[in-house]
């Protein structure tokens, strides 16, 4: 005899016998929202109270156990009853309860299944405890439950990681009891029986003693000072772990106020709106609709760029056709995806007994011939109007109708591009960051003729190969290079004026950065910028302070960065030292100009720099080269090394406000007006009060 019983909206109570199942119902990923945190405690309590279940199993509906709670309340008012309340519910129950675990479950999902008294696997589960990436903390006993059971240092990497754990691995650390195939709902009733049976013990995870491991904890606090020094949660979560030596209620409160502190974070407000501007980029109409099918890709060459993307694409598991003019630069191309797709195996991102057949997909050639076949071209040579132009003809003519043409330029206009073609509707941008393999941006550029569908299909090409697409509009750099381009004067003007490269590096990596733009600009070879330098001196502005004197005459010496081993730093063997001899033509460039160097704080450099850099990302929003803010924040988290935790410049700016930003940008306009101009955006939400946040909900 079953019935089921209603007891919120997502969840439900099936009694079979003597044996009860609650299943969770939220789609689409089950997050404990309020309404499940209800019903999860009502159910419990009810079925205490009603005493006539033995024991009580809870499974969940749909592609995917809990997959954390519900992160859209977060930064909201908080709505009770609070989920650690409704885990120690579920923990003091006296029937006993247990988890069955399907697909994800992550964050708060975990510690659902931590709180019961034995917890089933089904085949495939992944665990893990992904709160960092959100700016947070376990915060529902995973940092207290988690060392009982698998030990503190398995803890610790779990939620200093966020990686996801497999069901073996999972099974092996004693995270869960058992790992079978099946259905959620059946393996949740037959295990319930086992647990009648006496063949599933259970037991409550905070009986247990976290084993002691004083020296995995002071080890690894030591190194997240080295590390993560700038980074909130890490810290708190060692200390929480450490807490898991307390009895439950004393740790469980020590967790709870380090979750609640982050939460007061703009760290945690800055990777939120990472983790849903990364999925908002592709929730736009443009993206969706139908698709053209691709299963087979043509890439025109094989320098890094080119090689990096055929890499990608292999990764996904499409079929290859690389091209390349002569057949050297053929060979080096094809050892160039060669080694790309052996360090995907040694970052076990490939398996190795997979590689071999991942690189039998390649197809080399030095005949455009043989894309007659493709589905897709991506053309990823240098950056030569005429010869891209050359290039979009051929494949006009050797390309079969319905074939999607793209090119990988940074900066061209694909109009003039597609214009060569008699099928412009087939032709848009595919720009790329480099390593293309590893880095996840892809701008998707449209042109004015290009088809929905051709669009849709760039979008759904970013998918498979696990990027984030962001629309872009066509204008000199896009979206990212567009910005780039500005604020990379601000950093020359910094330096021309009396920071040195050093210092204006280390301001930038203290806010966050990965690497400082002089670092980057030695990395990615000093000589692409000055040959942008030189293409554009013709349509300089005459009024512009000229940016470009110590990179043109670093560059003139064949100083080029790292691949000559000398830039702004000197490269010797692993070591990135000062170089004296640039420090001198920094000197010798201030002399030139009468330019007496006076001195910046760190703050001041991160100031002016970042303001430069949203003043840009504010006339792109403006004039619709990206879609809306978020789409800018996106492009500069995932494409160029942009903090993740200040969530992307124009996020970054409401933290700051409109009206400071302005106040900023006049008080820098009295030494440079050209270049420090209020963008007319900036002073309406000046003058209204308005936020990029806003102009994100209104797109
Ligand atoms: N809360 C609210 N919405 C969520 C969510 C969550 N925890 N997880 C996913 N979603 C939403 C997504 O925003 C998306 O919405 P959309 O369709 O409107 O864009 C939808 O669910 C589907 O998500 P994905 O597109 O990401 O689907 P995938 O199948 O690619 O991935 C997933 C599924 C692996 C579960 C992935 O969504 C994920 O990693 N989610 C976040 C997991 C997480 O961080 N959990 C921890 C939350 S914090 C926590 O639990 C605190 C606790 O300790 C107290």
């Amino acid at each position: 005899m079953t019935a089921r019983r209603q007891i919120t909206d997502p969840v439900s109570i099936e009694d079979i016998g003597n044996i009860a199942l609650i299943c969770i119902d939220n789609p689409p990923v089950n997050a404990t929202g309020q309404a499940v945190r209800t019903g999860l405690q009502q159910a419990i309590e009810t079925l205490n109270a009603e005493a006539r279940a033995k024991v009580i199993a809870i499974y969940a509906a749909g592609r995917t156990f809990v997959a954390g709670a519900d992160i859209r309340e977060f930064g909201k008012p908080p709505a009770p009853p609070a989920l650690p309340d409704v885990f120690n519910v579920i923990e003091d129950s006296r029937i006993p309860v247990i988890a069955v675990m399907h697909g994800t479950a992550l964050g708060g999902g975990l510690e659902l299944g931590l709180a019961c008294h034995a917890r089933v696997g089904l085949a495939g589960l992944k665990v893990g405890l992904p709160e960092i990436n959100l700016g947070l903390l376990p915060g529902a006993g995973g940092t207290q439950r988690v060392p009982r059971l698998a030990g503190i240092p398995m803890a610790l990497d779990m939620a200093l990681s966020g990686r996801q754990v497999g069901a073996e691995e999972a099974l092996a650390k004693g995270l869960i009891d058992r790992l079978v195939n099946g259905d959620p709902r059946d393996v949740a009733l037959a295990a319930a029986q086992d647990v009648l049976a006496g063949t599933l013990p259970t037991r409550r995870t905070c009986d247990l003693a976290t084993p002691r491991d004083d020296k995995a904890l002071d080890d690894t606090a030591a190194m997240l000072v080295k590390t993560q020094a700038h980074m909130f949660s890490p810290h708190k979560i060692v200390e929480a772990v450490r807490a898991s030596y307390l009895p439950r209620e004393q740790g469980l409160a020590i967790e709870r106020q380090a979750f609640i502190d982050s939460m007061n974070t703009t760290q945690r407000s800055g990777m939120i709106h990472a983790f849903f501007g990364e999925r908002a980029v592709s929730n736009i109409p443009e993206a969706k609709g139908p698709v053209r099918a691709v299963d087979i890709v043509g890439v025109i060459g094989g320098g890094t760029m080119g090689s990096g993307i055929a890499t990608a694409c292999l990764l996904a598991g499409l079929s290859v056709r690389l091209i390349e003019v002569k057949d050297d630069a053929l060979a080096r191309g094809v050892a160039t995806i060669t080694k790309n797709l052996d360090g995907a195996v040694s970052r076990g991102k490939l398996a190795g007994d997979a590689r071999d057949a991942t690189l039998a997909r390649l197809h080399p050639s030095t005949d455009m011939g043989t894309l007659a076949d493709a589905d897709l071209v991506i053309e990823a040579v240098f950056e030569d109007m005429a010869v891209k132009k050359d290039i979009f003809g051929k494949l006009d003519a050797i390309c079969k109708p319905g074939a999607i043409l793209a090119s990988n330029t940074s900066y061209l206009d694909i109009n003039l591009i597609a214009d060569c073609t008699s099928r412009p509707g087939d032709v848009l941008g595919l720009h790329f960051f480099s390593p293309a393999h590893v880095m996840r941006l892809l701008e998707i550029v449209r042109g004015a003729a290009t088809l929905p569908d051709v669009l849709a299909t760039g979008f759904a090409l970013a998918k498979r190969l696990g990027k984030v697409g962001v629309l872009a509009q066509v204008c000199d750099g896009f979206i990212g290079n567009r910005i780039l381009a500005h604020y990379s004067r601000c950093a020359a003007y910094l330096v021309l004026d009396g920071a040195s490269p050093q210092q204006v590096d280390s301001a930038l990596e203290s806010f966050g950065f990965a690497m400082g733009p002089h670092k980057v600009g030695d990395l990615a070879g000093l000589d692409i910028g000055w040959m942008t330098r030189k293409r554009k001196a013709a349509d300089r502005d005459p009024a512009e302070r000229y940016a470009g004197d110590v990179a043109d005459r670093i560059c003139e010496q064949g100083w080029f960065g790292r691949k000559t081993g000398k830039g702004y730093y000197l490269y010797d063997g692993g070591a990135t030292l000062p170089n004296p001899d640039a420090d001198a033509i920094i000197t010798q460039v201030r002399a030139d100009h009468g330019i007496t160097p006076r001195a910046f704080t760190d703050q001041d450099i991160v100031d002016r720099y970042m303001t430069a850099m949203i003043s840009e990302a504010a006339r792109v929003v403006a004039d619709g080269t990206a879609r809306r803010p978020l789409d800018v924040d996106m492009v500069f988290l995932f494409g160029y090394g942009f903090p993740r935790h200040r969530g992307g410049p124009l996020h970054y700016a409401d933290t700051i406000g409109a009206q400071a930003l302005v106040a900023r940008i006049t008080a820098y306009a009295k030494d440079d007006p050209q270049y420090w101009q209020v963008p007319p955006i900036l002073a309406r939400m000046a003058e209204t009060g308005g936020t990029f946040a806003d102009l994100n909900k209104d797109a």
